[in-house]
């Protein structure tokens, strides 16, 4: 059985029982602005779990397109993906626990044959505090149905600490058998729907749970253990509680929220634990090799991100998250440039995104048809980001060597990671990774510290949506210091060749800038230099710093203060694509210290000249603002 079939036949299992199949709902959430992509089947029915009538009915199944931004850096173990598909069933006030449990065991044992002896269940332990009682309901259900395959399920507890005990049902706590979409009890808002579940795992065979010379060499095994032996494929969620300010209330109906990961099914299927194993990797796997002369044995890691990473750019493009600097495009950006940079430890010297998404696209042609309608552009937005991304990152390779070499200690300071972060585009955990390549640790504090200073994209793209607008003080000295680039660059074009800076003062609200010019402005010229700005800061356009001499600067023809030493080194900034093979100047080259935004389009806001008078003798002042 492939993964379309398993998918196939669990949405006709749950249609015999009377449940409507809906289409997955996109990655990107519609009207819910409090999370940036749908990571679970249920989120999309979190009306109904509370009462509202779908107009479907109360039997409700899908395979529901699922993002978990968190995992990008767990990708490269045998069972992690950011993108993965959720098979789901939902009672919306209708069956429960006897039902849902009767089904899954028919469905695991009977319709796609999982042997029972392999299938373990845990359930909720019951907490006092909460005042929520032991579900021995689920326990009962679970034994008349093993005992039906002769099997006698043995229900023990704390396997945390004494093993397995011969048991065939565990029960766990709330921090294993809870679910709701923020997490246990505790960190659940007033309002929040939730409620304790019954999971399934599979056993993939006694011998990967020998500890000994492992990380959990002083803890036992058991089905919640991470060593590998198990495998959690399906969670039942009786979703009956609603948190209040004093504690749960029932909710006003009865629901079940099942959600297992299509993908850990088939792995189960598959009998072998590594779930890149599954067809659903098949054909992408086959063209890595193919593309880089390696096989998938010997590089298991690199192979393991590039499949994950770009099968989920392929479903993220086509749900409108094209590469970007902000919200949902970061996540894509992110796992492009880091499929891309594994693709070049792999010896992938060319482009070759596009390729792998083609497999894709055709290999869930059917179940995602849409996938081949949007196809020429999600081909385009590969394309075009992997681009942008090898000439940085050759670049940002030689930078990191040189930043290696020369600061030559076992941690590399929080600032060069950074300037390799903002300028290079290479994220915190691509320089960890390089980091521990070459046995070297990073500052992440003093990095932060500085992302913090810089008020980085990165961390208001995780905590949430931008609000618009700039987030603080730094941020819009930054935003203003870019456009302050800009604008001497457009009086020298506008006035004069001869124009150069005199002064400068950013503070939050306005530009100030002394320039070297004799004449009172006219109003044609502000608004040529404003349109400047303005052409500039709307064409969203990246801004790249090389470091380079005194002399290579002059010679790029680099806007400066050119007292300083010969030979000394200088950052450049560029807005506007240095290497550009239109022949074009660039917006503005200066030599600066920073910082400055990363793309124009961070600007955020339109530039005005408010105030052009004299300062002195042939000194203009402006005062300008972006608004
Ligand atoms: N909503 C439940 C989960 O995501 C089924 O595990």
């Amino acid at each position: 059985m492939n993964a379309s079939e398993l998918r196939q036949k669990y949405l006709e299992f749950f249609e015999k029982h009377g449940h409507v199949i809906i289409k997955s709902a996109s990655l990107i959430p519609e009207n819910d602005p409090t999370t940036l992509f749908t990571g679970s089947g249920m989120q999309p029915m979190i009306p109904y779990l509370m009462g509202e009538k779908h107009p479907l009915g109360t039997r409700i199944v899908d395979s529901q397109k699922s993002f978990r931004s968190g995992d990008i850096e767990d990708v490269g173990d045998n069972r992690h993906t950011t993108f993965f598909e959720m098979l789901g069933n939902w009672s919306l006030g209708d069956y429960f626990k006897k039902e849902q449990i009767a089904w899954m065991f028919e469905f695991l044992t009977k319709e796609i044959g999982l042997d029972p002896k392999n299938l373990y269940v845990s359930v909720f332990r019951g907490d006092e505090s909460l005042k929520i009682p032991r579900d021995d309901e689920s326990v009962a259900l679970w034994q008349e149905l093993f005992k039906g395959v002769g099997i006698e399920a043995e229900a023990v507890d704390f396997a945390e600490k004494n093993g397995m005990q011969n048991g065939k049902i565990f029960y766990y706590a709330v921090e294993k058998n809870w679910w709701s979409r923020a997490g246990v009890p505790d960190n659940m808002p007033v309002g929040e729907p939730g409620g304790p579940d019954t999971e399934m795992f599979w056993d993939f065979g006694e011998e990967l749970g020998i500890h000994e010379n492992s990380p959990w060499k002083n803890e036992p095994c058991h089905p919640n253990c991470d060593c590998g032996r198990f495998l959690e494929i399906g969670n039942n969620v009786f979703m009956q509680y609603i948190k209040t300010a004093t504690g749960f209330e029932l909710l006003k109906q009865q629901n079940v929220d099942f959600g297992g990961g299509l993908e850990r099914i088939m792995t189960a299927l598959n009998g072998n634990p590594d779930m890149f194993l599954t067809d659903i990797f098949a054909g992408a796997k086959a063209e890595i090799e193919k593309l880089s002369g390696k096989n998938y044995e010997d590089n298991k890691e690199s192979f393991r991100v590039i499949l994950d990473h770009l099968r989920a750019s392929t479903f993220l493009i086509a749900d409108g998250a094209c590469p970007s600097n902000k919200d949902q495009g970061y996540f894509t950006r992110r796992l492009i440039r880091r499929a891309v940079r594994f693709a070049h430890k792999l010896g992938i010297g060319k482009n070759f995104c596009s390729d792998i998404a083609k497999i894709y696209i055709q290999y869930y042609q059917n179940a995602y048809p849409d996938l081949l309608e949007k196809s020429e552009n999600i081909f385009e937005e590969l394309e075009k980001e992997e681009n942008k991304f090898r000439k940085t990152l050759e670049k940002g390779l030689k930078e990191f060597e040189k930043t290696i070499s020369s600061e030559q200690r076992a941690m590399i300071s929080g600032k060069s990671v950074f300037e390799l972060y903002a300028t290079y585009g290479f994220p915190l955990g691509l320089t960890r990774e390089l980091a521990k390549e070459n046995n070297l640790e990073i500052d992440e504090e003093e990095f932060k510290k500085e992302l913090e200073k810089h008020q980085e994209l990165s961390r208001t793209a995780s905590a949430g949506k931008f609000k618009g607008g700039l987030a603080d003080h730094s941020e819009k000295i930054t935003a203003l210091h870019t456009a302050t680039h800009l604008m001497l660059a457009g009086l020298r074009r506008v006035l004069s060749e001869n124009v150069h800076q005199k002064g400068s003062n950013i503070t939050e609200e306005r530009i100030r800038f002394d320039f070297s010019y004799s004449d009172k402005m006219t109003d044609e010229q502000k608004k040529s230099v404003e349109d400047y700005v303005n052409l500039a800061i709307n064409s969203k356009t990246d801004v790249v710093m090389e470091e380079m001499t005194l002399d290579e600067a002059r010679k790029k023809g680099a806007e400066g203060a050119f007292e300083n030493k010969y030979g000394e080194r200088v950052k450049v900034y560029s807005i506007g694509d240095p290497e550009s093979s239109s022949g074009l100047a660039p917006f503005s080259r200066e030599i600066c210290g920073g910082p400055h935004v990363r793309n124009t389009g961070d600007i955020k806001g339109v530039f005005k000249i408010k105030k052009e008078e004299s300062s002195s003798a042939g000194v203009r002042r402006i005062k300008a603002v972006v608004e």
